[in-house]
């Protein structure tokens, strides 16, 4: 789901969300009212309870009209629709691959938002297996799907958008070391969707300082990772193996990492995956203390950090990110 329409003149007003037409499906009863911006005014277009049909859709596209609205109160009740048909939307041909690549980062970044206010809702992390599966048919599709993934990308850092980014490179930096297996993908990117799912638990005013955090500050940041294993542990959830990204994913091979300061011996391969990508989407997001480094600035900077990150998936991840990379002559 998009951000809220801003009041930029009398006829927007911030109560309504935009959405794509192309995510609504055919004869699907709506949970929602859909409503229309003719321009002037934000009429009701559709009502809830009705089904979306061939007729419905033909006027709009009559009209290019390509973005529909639903007011903010019944946000909850789309990103439920949505949920519950992205397996179709995703096999849409109909749909374009650049939409269905918005649809599923907006549904993703919308079940973080929640998950990280109401973390030990074992639903909400339930639910988060099910759109981490919806992002392995995706990603699997090949290198176009994450290429589109990688330009609808937001690189304005929240833990929320930060958490979709780390889940689709880790699962991409799986794929392209080899691992298909789906099982295993999907308890990788259930760790990496939420392995900061413990920032839930920290101070906002550390969470949201503008400058660097004194000693004090980051012992207590530093309790993340713990405090994401303690509130998954309470849903039982999630497999064993996820929980090794969400606990181990600031350890570094070198033992240089937290919180336990382990090395590459007892870190699991899944942590590996999610150390890589979570410190490079850190460096490529603008951070209120830090402005955006270009990829190839950031993994170069990466590669100069010796013995922090397992050099074949630093590689790989290299590779990953474009072949046009001067850093594959590595
Ligand atoms: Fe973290
Ligand atoms: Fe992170």
């Amino acid at each position: 789901m998009q951000s809220i329409v801003k009041k930029r003149s009398t006829t927007q007003t911030p109560s309504f969300l935009p959405i794509q037409v192309d995510s609504l499906r055919l004869d699907k009863i709506l949970y929602f009212d859909v409503y229309i911006h003719t321009g002037k005014e934000v009429v009701l277009y559709r009502a809830k309870s009705l089904p979306f049909t061939e007729k419905s859709r033909a006027k709009l596209i009559e009209n290019s009209i390509v973005t529909i609205y639903i007011s903010y109160e019944s946000r909850e009740a789309y990103q439920q629709y949505i949920e519950e048909h992205l397996p179709e939307i995703l096999a849409d041909p109909k749909v374009a691959e650049i939409k269905k690549a918005a649809i599923l980062y907006d549904t993703s970044k919308a079940l973080v938002k929640e998950l990280m206010a109401n973390p030990t809702y074992s639903e909400n992390v339930r639910r988060s297996q099910d759109l981490v599966e919806s992002t392995i048919s995706y990603i699997l599709k090949g290198r176009d799907a994450f290429l589109n993934l990688m330009k609808i990308t937001s690189f304005d850092y929240y833990t929320y958008t930060h958490s979709v980014n780390v889940c689709t490179f880790s699962i991409s930096l799986a794929r392209q070391i080899g691992i298909t297996d789906k099982d295993a993908l999907v308890n990788l990117g259930t760790g990496a969707l939420l392995h900061d799912v413990g920032k839930s638990k920290v101070p906002e005013r550390i969470l949201n300082k503008r400058t660097s955090l004194n000693r004090s500050e980051f012992e207590i940041m530093k309790k993340h990772p713990n405090w994401g294993s303690d509130i998954l542990r309470e849903t039982d959830i999630i497999s064993e193996e996820s929980y090794y990204p969400v606990l181990q994913h600031h350890e570094r091979i070198d033992g240089s990492g937290y919180p336990l300061g382990v090395d590459e011996r007892d870190m699991h391969p899944f942590s590996k995956v999610v150390a890589v990508v979570d410190v490079f989407d850190a460096l490529t997001t603008e951070r209120v203390y830090q402005p955006a480094i270009d990829t190839y600035p950031a993994l170069r900077m990466m590669h100069g950090q010796d013995g922090c990150f397992d050099a074949v998936l630093l590689r790989e991840f290299t590779v990953l990110m474009g072949p046009e990379s001067p850093l594959n002559k590595y």
